[in-house]
Protein backbone atom coordinates (compact mmCIF):
# COMPACT_ATOMS: atom_id res chain seq x y z
CA UNK A 1 0.00 0.00 0.00
CA UNK A 2 1.34 3.65 -0.77
CA UNK A 3 1.58 5.78 2.88
CA UNK A 4 3.47 9.12 2.02
CA UNK A 5 4.63 7.77 -1.59
CA UNK A 6 6.19 4.70 -0.66
CA UNK A 7 5.31 1.13 -0.86
CA UNK A 8 4.35 -0.57 2.86
CA UNK A 9 2.94 -3.94 4.01
CA UNK A 10 1.10 -4.24 7.33
CA UNK A 11 3.29 -6.71 8.63
CA UNK A 12 6.84 -8.32 7.81
CA UNK A 13 9.88 -10.09 8.98
CA UNK A 14 13.65 -9.06 9.15
CA UNK A 15 16.31 -11.10 10.80
CA UNK A 16 14.11 -12.33 14.18
CA UNK A 17 12.47 -9.30 14.43
CA UNK A 18 8.29 -8.87 13.18
CA UNK A 19 7.68 -5.45 12.21
CA UNK A 20 4.29 -3.74 12.28
CA UNK A 21 2.16 -0.48 11.03
CA UNK A 22 1.41 0.55 14.67
CA UNK A 23 -2.86 0.95 13.77
CA UNK A 24 -3.57 2.83 17.41
CA UNK A 25 -1.77 5.80 16.27
CA UNK A 26 -3.27 5.66 12.50
CA UNK A 27 -4.25 8.71 10.51
CA UNK A 28 -2.34 11.13 12.75
CA UNK A 29 1.26 9.63 13.64
CA UNK A 30 2.74 6.80 11.22
CA UNK A 31 5.05 4.54 13.19
CA UNK A 32 6.53 1.20 13.09
CA UNK A 33 6.31 -1.24 15.79
CA UNK A 34 9.12 -3.97 16.47
CA UNK A 35 8.02 -7.11 18.11
CA UNK A 36 10.54 -9.58 19.79
CA UNK A 37 8.89 -12.36 21.11
CA UNK A 38 5.98 -14.16 21.00
CA UNK A 39 4.23 -12.48 24.28
CA UNK A 40 5.11 -9.02 22.45
CA UNK A 41 2.92 -10.66 19.49
CA UNK A 42 0.18 -11.82 21.90
CA UNK A 43 -0.19 -8.26 22.90
CA UNK A 44 0.35 -6.74 19.60
CA UNK A 45 -2.78 -8.48 18.84
CA UNK A 46 -5.10 -8.37 21.47
CA UNK A 47 -4.37 -4.43 22.08
CA UNK A 48 -5.17 -4.33 17.75
CA UNK A 49 -1.28 -2.45 17.28
CA UNK A 50 -2.22 -4.93 14.28
CA UNK A 51 -5.85 -5.96 13.62
CA UNK A 52 -8.17 -7.63 10.65
CA UNK A 53 -8.43 -11.23 10.26
CA UNK A 54 -5.60 -11.63 7.42
CA UNK A 55 -3.32 -9.27 9.32
CA UNK A 56 -3.81 -11.09 12.36
CA UNK A 57 -3.17 -14.23 10.64
CA UNK A 58 0.13 -12.99 9.26
CA UNK A 59 1.44 -11.96 12.42
CA UNK A 60 0.32 -15.28 14.42
CA UNK A 61 2.25 -16.85 11.35
CA UNK A 62 5.55 -14.92 11.85
CA UNK A 63 5.10 -15.01 15.39
CA UNK A 64 5.58 -18.83 15.44
CA UNK A 65 8.28 -18.60 12.98
CA UNK A 66 10.05 -16.06 15.43
CA UNK A 67 9.89 -18.55 18.37
CA UNK A 68 10.71 -21.74 16.22
CA UNK A 69 14.28 -19.13 15.14
CA UNK A 70 15.02 -18.02 18.47
CA UNK A 71 14.21 -21.54 20.57
CA UNK A 72 17.36 -22.87 21.94
CA UNK A 73 17.46 -26.53 23.26
CA UNK A 74 17.12 -29.59 21.86
CA UNK A 75 14.48 -30.69 19.66
CA UNK A 76 12.54 -32.48 22.23
CA UNK A 77 11.91 -29.29 23.64
CA UNK A 78 11.08 -27.47 20.01
CA UNK A 79 7.37 -29.58 20.06
CA UNK A 80 6.91 -28.66 24.06
CA UNK A 81 8.22 -25.00 23.42
CA UNK A 82 5.41 -24.44 20.20
CA UNK A 83 2.54 -25.61 22.01
CA UNK A 84 3.16 -22.97 25.04
CA UNK A 85 3.75 -20.48 21.97
CA UNK A 86 0.52 -21.83 19.68
CA UNK A 87 -1.61 -21.48 22.94
CA UNK A 88 -1.22 -18.12 24.00
CA UNK A 89 -0.96 -16.76 20.63
CA UNK A 90 -4.40 -18.34 20.31
CA UNK A 91 -5.79 -16.58 22.91
CA UNK A 92 -5.36 -13.02 21.62
CA UNK A 93 -8.57 -12.60 20.02
CA UNK A 94 -11.53 -15.31 19.49
CA UNK A 95 -13.09 -14.25 16.31
CA UNK A 96 -10.84 -14.53 13.36
CA UNK A 97 -10.15 -18.02 11.61
CA UNK A 98 -6.97 -16.24 10.07
CA UNK A 99 -5.40 -16.34 13.53
CA UNK A 100 -5.47 -19.95 13.63
CA UNK A 101 -5.43 -20.92 10.12
CA UNK A 102 -1.53 -18.55 10.68
CA UNK A 103 -0.71 -20.52 13.19
CA UNK A 104 -1.53 -24.35 12.35
CA UNK A 105 -0.02 -23.75 8.69
CA UNK A 106 3.42 -22.50 10.37
CA UNK A 107 3.48 -25.40 13.09
CA UNK A 108 2.40 -27.95 10.38
CA UNK A 109 5.23 -27.14 8.61
CA UNK A 110 7.88 -27.43 10.93
CA UNK A 111 6.31 -29.63 13.39
CA UNK A 112 8.59 -33.28 11.36
CA UNK A 113 11.44 -31.64 11.17
CA UNK A 114 14.40 -33.41 12.17
CA UNK A 115 16.83 -31.00 13.57
CA UNK A 116 16.16 -28.01 15.15
CA UNK A 117 17.99 -26.28 12.24
CA UNK A 118 16.08 -27.44 9.88
CA UNK A 119 12.92 -26.65 12.11
CA UNK A 120 14.27 -23.02 12.15
CA UNK A 121 14.38 -22.42 8.28
CA UNK A 122 11.24 -24.33 7.77
CA UNK A 123 9.30 -22.18 9.82
CA UNK A 124 10.95 -19.17 8.24
CA UNK A 125 10.35 -20.07 4.90
CA UNK A 126 6.44 -20.93 5.84
CA UNK A 127 5.56 -17.57 7.34
CA UNK A 128 7.23 -15.80 4.46
CA UNK A 129 4.90 -17.95 1.91
CA UNK A 130 2.00 -17.63 4.07
CA UNK A 131 2.44 -13.65 4.09
CA UNK A 132 3.33 -14.21 0.25
CA UNK A 133 0.36 -15.85 -0.49
CA UNK A 134 -2.09 -13.82 1.69
CA UNK A 135 -0.94 -10.66 -1.19
CA UNK A 136 -2.00 -12.92 -3.57
CA UNK A 137 -5.11 -14.06 -2.48
CA UNK A 138 -6.18 -10.62 -2.16
CA UNK A 139 -5.26 -9.74 -5.36
CA UNK A 140 -6.91 -11.98 -6.69
CA UNK A 141 -9.78 -10.68 -4.94
CA UNK A 142 -9.52 -7.16 -6.06
CA UNK A 143 -9.49 -8.49 -9.48
CA UNK A 144 -13.15 -10.73 -9.40
CA UNK A 145 -14.85 -8.00 -7.73
CA UNK A 146 -13.46 -5.24 -9.22
CA UNK A 147 -15.64 -6.71 -12.06
CA UNK A 148 -18.86 -6.03 -9.97
CA UNK A 149 -17.82 -1.98 -9.80
CA UNK A 150 -19.36 -0.20 -13.12
CA UNK A 151 -18.21 3.71 -14.02
CA UNK A 152 -19.82 5.94 -11.01
CA UNK A 153 -20.33 3.62 -8.68
CA UNK A 154 -21.03 4.78 -4.73
CA UNK A 155 -19.77 1.95 -2.92
CA UNK A 156 -20.56 1.39 0.55
CA UNK A 157 -17.51 -0.64 2.86
CA UNK A 158 -17.81 -1.18 6.94
CA UNK A 159 -14.99 -1.17 9.18
CA UNK A 160 -11.65 -1.75 7.75
CA UNK A 161 -11.50 -4.09 5.07
CA UNK A 162 -8.55 -2.69 3.27
CA UNK A 163 -4.35 -3.26 2.95
CA UNK A 164 -4.08 -2.58 6.89
CA UNK A 165 -6.42 -5.29 7.77
CA UNK A 166 -4.47 -7.97 5.33
CA UNK A 167 -0.80 -8.08 4.35
CA UNK A 168 -1.68 -5.96 1.56
CA UNK A 169 -4.11 -4.94 -0.84
CA UNK A 170 -6.97 -5.56 1.26
CA UNK A 171 -9.98 -7.51 0.84
CA UNK A 172 -13.01 -5.55 0.50
CA UNK A 173 -11.11 -2.68 -0.57
CA UNK A 174 -9.48 -4.77 -2.93
CA UNK A 175 -11.66 -4.70 -5.68
CA UNK A 176 -12.27 -0.73 -4.94
CA UNK A 177 -8.60 -0.29 -5.19
CA UNK A 178 -8.08 -2.29 -8.80
CA UNK A 179 -11.45 -0.21 -10.24
CA UNK A 180 -9.61 2.57 -9.29
CA UNK A 181 -6.23 1.82 -10.68
CA UNK A 182 -8.55 0.95 -14.29
CA UNK A 183 -9.61 4.65 -14.40
CA UNK A 184 -13.61 4.04 -12.85
CA UNK A 185 -14.85 6.63 -11.42
CA UNK A 186 -16.08 5.54 -7.76
CA UNK A 187 -17.28 7.33 -4.14
CA UNK A 188 -16.97 5.20 -1.37
CA UNK A 189 -19.02 5.73 1.48
CA UNK A 190 -17.01 4.70 4.29
CA UNK A 191 -19.01 3.53 7.82
CA UNK A 192 -17.39 5.29 10.87
CA UNK A 193 -16.99 2.00 12.91
CA UNK A 194 -17.98 2.60 16.11
CA UNK A 195 -16.44 2.44 18.60
CA UNK A 196 -12.76 1.81 17.74
CA UNK A 197 -13.25 4.35 14.25
CA UNK A 198 -11.46 1.66 11.66
CA UNK A 199 -13.41 3.53 8.82
CA UNK A 200 -13.17 7.03 10.69
CA UNK A 201 -9.44 6.63 11.40
CA UNK A 202 -8.05 3.66 8.65
CA UNK A 203 -10.05 3.09 5.36
CA UNK A 204 -10.35 6.83 5.27
CA UNK A 205 -6.21 7.26 5.57
CA UNK A 206 -5.95 4.06 2.96
CA UNK A 207 -8.79 5.94 0.37
CA UNK A 208 -6.74 9.03 1.30
CA UNK A 209 -3.14 7.72 0.29
CA UNK A 210 -4.23 6.67 -2.95
CA UNK A 211 -6.88 9.37 -3.99
CA UNK A 212 -9.83 7.38 -3.97
CA UNK A 213 -13.09 9.30 -3.28
CA UNK A 214 -14.75 9.11 -0.65
CA UNK A 215 -16.42 10.46 2.54
CA UNK A 216 -17.03 9.27 5.88
CA UNK A 217 -20.36 9.19 7.25
CA UNK A 218 -21.71 8.62 11.18
CA UNK A 219 -22.59 4.13 10.85
CA UNK A 220 -26.65 5.41 10.93
CA UNK A 221 -26.38 7.15 8.24
CA UNK A 222 -26.03 4.48 5.86
CA UNK A 223 -29.85 3.59 5.70
CA UNK A 224 -30.39 7.02 4.95
CA UNK A 225 -28.03 7.18 1.87
CA UNK A 226 -29.68 3.40 0.89
CA UNK A 227 -32.64 4.97 0.48
CA UNK A 228 -32.18 7.87 -1.53
CA UNK A 229 -30.50 5.31 -3.83
CA UNK A 230 -27.07 6.47 -3.37
CA UNK A 231 -25.24 3.30 -2.37
CA UNK A 232 -25.16 1.16 -5.75
CA UNK A 233 -23.08 -1.63 -3.96
CA UNK A 234 -21.67 -3.01 -0.59
CA UNK A 235 -18.76 -4.72 -0.03
CA UNK A 236 -17.74 -5.54 3.58
CA UNK A 237 -15.08 -7.66 4.80
CA UNK A 238 -15.18 -10.84 7.30
CA UNK A 239 -13.71 -12.05 10.08
CA UNK A 240 -14.94 -16.09 9.97
CA UNK A 241 -17.20 -17.57 7.21
CA UNK A 242 -19.05 -20.40 8.67
CA UNK A 243 -19.50 -23.84 6.05
CA UNK A 244 -23.35 -22.84 5.43
CA UNK A 245 -22.14 -19.05 4.22
CA UNK A 246 -23.06 -17.09 7.80
CA UNK A 247 -20.39 -14.45 8.29
CA UNK A 248 -18.89 -12.69 11.12
CA UNK A 249 -17.51 -9.36 10.88
CA UNK A 250 -17.32 -6.04 12.54
CA UNK A 251 -20.33 -5.25 14.67
CA UNK A 252 -22.56 -3.52 12.54
CA UNK A 253 -22.23 -5.23 9.56
CA UNK A 254 -25.64 -7.05 10.23
CA UNK A 255 -27.54 -4.06 10.05
CA UNK A 256 -26.24 -2.99 6.55
CA UNK A 257 -26.47 -6.00 5.08
CA UNK A 258 -30.63 -6.39 6.32
CA UNK A 259 -30.87 -2.93 5.22
CA UNK A 260 -29.12 -3.53 1.65
CA UNK A 261 -31.73 -6.31 1.25
CA UNK A 262 -34.05 -4.05 1.99
CA UNK A 263 -33.06 -1.73 -0.62
CA UNK A 264 -32.65 -3.78 -3.13
CA UNK A 265 -28.59 -2.72 -3.23
CA UNK A 266 -26.15 -5.90 -3.85
CA UNK A 267 -24.07 -7.02 -0.80
CA UNK A 268 -20.66 -8.86 -1.04
CA UNK A 269 -18.66 -10.41 1.05
CA UNK A 270 -14.30 -10.17 0.04
CA UNK A 271 -12.40 -13.00 1.91
CA UNK A 272 -9.17 -15.32 1.36
CA UNK A 273 -9.24 -18.86 1.86
CA UNK A 274 -7.73 -18.65 5.36
CA UNK A 275 -11.15 -16.89 6.85
CA UNK A 276 -13.28 -19.63 6.00
CA UNK A 277 -14.13 -22.30 9.11
CA UNK A 278 -15.46 -25.71 7.29
CA UNK A 279 -15.64 -26.85 11.30
CA UNK A 280 -18.24 -24.52 11.90
CA UNK A 281 -21.39 -25.47 10.38
CA UNK A 282 -23.48 -21.67 10.98
CA UNK A 283 -22.45 -18.31 12.36
CA UNK A 284 -24.52 -19.20 15.71
CA UNK A 285 -21.33 -21.81 16.12
CA UNK A 286 -18.83 -18.93 16.09
CA UNK A 287 -17.63 -17.40 19.19
CA UNK A 288 -17.91 -13.13 19.23
CA UNK A 289 -15.01 -11.37 21.17
CA UNK A 290 -16.79 -8.89 23.97
CA UNK A 291 -14.23 -5.89 24.30
CA UNK A 292 -13.27 -3.73 27.25
CA UNK A 293 -16.42 -1.44 28.08
CA UNK A 294 -13.71 1.68 28.04
CA UNK A 295 -14.15 0.95 24.07
CA UNK A 296 -17.43 2.84 24.68
CA UNK A 297 -17.37 4.93 27.63
CA UNK A 298 -14.25 7.04 26.12
CA UNK A 299 -12.90 7.83 22.96
CA UNK A 300 -9.33 9.10 21.83
CA UNK A 301 -8.86 11.94 19.38
CA UNK A 302 -5.87 13.88 18.06
CA UNK A 303 -5.77 17.50 19.83
CA UNK A 304 -4.56 20.56 18.43
CA UNK A 305 -0.89 20.48 20.04
CA UNK A 306 -0.43 17.56 18.18
CA UNK A 307 -0.98 15.00 21.02
CA UNK A 308 -3.91 12.21 21.92
CA UNK A 309 -6.42 12.79 24.48
CA UNK A 310 -8.88 10.44 25.65
CA UNK A 311 -11.99 11.85 26.99
CA UNK A 312 -14.95 10.69 28.84
CA UNK A 313 -18.46 10.82 26.25
CA UNK A 314 -20.78 8.90 29.15
CA UNK A 315 -21.63 9.94 32.42
CA UNK A 316 -19.53 8.37 35.16
CA UNK A 317 -21.22 5.51 36.41
CA UNK A 318 -22.80 4.23 33.25
CA UNK A 319 -21.77 1.21 32.34
CA UNK A 320 -21.14 -0.50 28.35
CA UNK A 321 -21.50 -3.41 26.02
CA UNK A 322 -18.96 -3.51 23.68
CA UNK A 323 -19.06 -6.68 21.22
CA UNK A 324 -16.79 -6.44 19.25
CA UNK A 325 -18.64 -8.38 15.71
CA UNK A 326 -21.85 -9.51 14.48
CA UNK A 327 -23.16 -12.51 12.68
CA UNK A 328 -24.89 -11.77 9.13
CA UNK A 329 -26.82 -14.65 8.12
CA UNK A 330 -26.00 -15.89 4.80
CA UNK A 331 -29.77 -14.83 3.12
CA UNK A 332 -28.35 -11.42 3.12
CA UNK A 333 -25.30 -11.84 1.38
CA UNK A 334 -25.38 -11.77 -2.55
CA UNK A 335 -22.08 -13.14 -2.78
CA UNK A 336 -18.46 -13.88 -1.35
CA UNK A 337 -15.64 -12.64 -3.55
CA UNK A 338 -13.01 -15.11 -3.25
CA UNK A 339 -9.40 -15.66 -4.87
CA UNK A 340 -10.50 -18.34 -7.12
CA UNK A 341 -13.70 -15.98 -7.96
CA UNK A 342 -17.19 -14.94 -6.64
CA UNK A 343 -19.13 -17.57 -5.00
CA UNK A 344 -22.50 -18.03 -3.57
CA UNK A 345 -22.83 -17.76 0.64
CA UNK A 346 -23.89 -21.01 1.26
CA UNK A 347 -22.91 -24.70 1.41
CA UNK A 348 -23.03 -25.75 -2.31
CA UNK A 349 -20.88 -22.28 -3.39
CA UNK A 350 -18.39 -23.06 -0.51
CA UNK A 351 -17.88 -26.53 -0.91
CA UNK A 352 -17.59 -26.44 -4.63
CA UNK A 353 -14.54 -23.72 -3.22
CA UNK A 354 -12.96 -26.11 -1.35
CA UNK A 355 -13.62 -28.94 -3.84
CA UNK A 356 -14.97 -31.19 -0.90
CA UNK A 357 -17.72 -33.83 -1.68
CA UNK A 358 -19.57 -32.38 2.31
CA UNK A 359 -19.44 -30.28 4.44
O1 LIG B 1 -11.62 -5.66 15.23
P1 LIG B 1 -10.92 -5.61 13.91
O2 LIG B 1 -10.47 -4.25 13.51
O3 LIG B 1 -9.81 -6.65 13.84
O4 LIG B 1 -12.04 -6.08 12.88
C1 LIG B 1 -11.75 -6.09 11.52
C2 LIG B 1 -12.90 -6.48 10.68
O5 LIG B 1 -13.98 -6.75 11.15
C3 LIG B 1 -12.64 -6.64 9.22
O6 LIG B 1 -13.77 -6.32 8.47
C4 LIG B 1 -12.26 -8.11 8.93
O7 LIG B 1 -11.25 -8.53 9.79
C5 LIG B 1 -11.84 -8.31 7.55
S1 LIG B 1 -10.29 -7.61 7.24
C6 LIG B 1 -9.81 -7.88 5.67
Amino acid sequence: MLIQGQNYKTVWMEGNIIKLINQPLLPHRFEITEVHNYEEVYLAIKTMVVRGAPAIGATAAYGVAQAVYDFQGPLKALKHHLAKVNKRIASSRPTAQDLFHGIANVTNSTINSKTVKEAKKKAVEAAEEYANNSVEECKKIGEHGSKLIKNNFKILTHCNAGALATVDYGTALAPIRIAHYNSKKIFIYVDETRPRLQGARLTSFELGEENIPHAIIADNAAGYYMRQKEIDICIVGADRIAANGDVANKIGTYEKAVLAKENDIPFYVAAPLSTFDLNCSSGNKIPIEERDQSEVLFSIGWNDNGDFNKVRISPENSKAKNPAFDITPARYITGIITPKGIINANKQGIRKLFCVERL
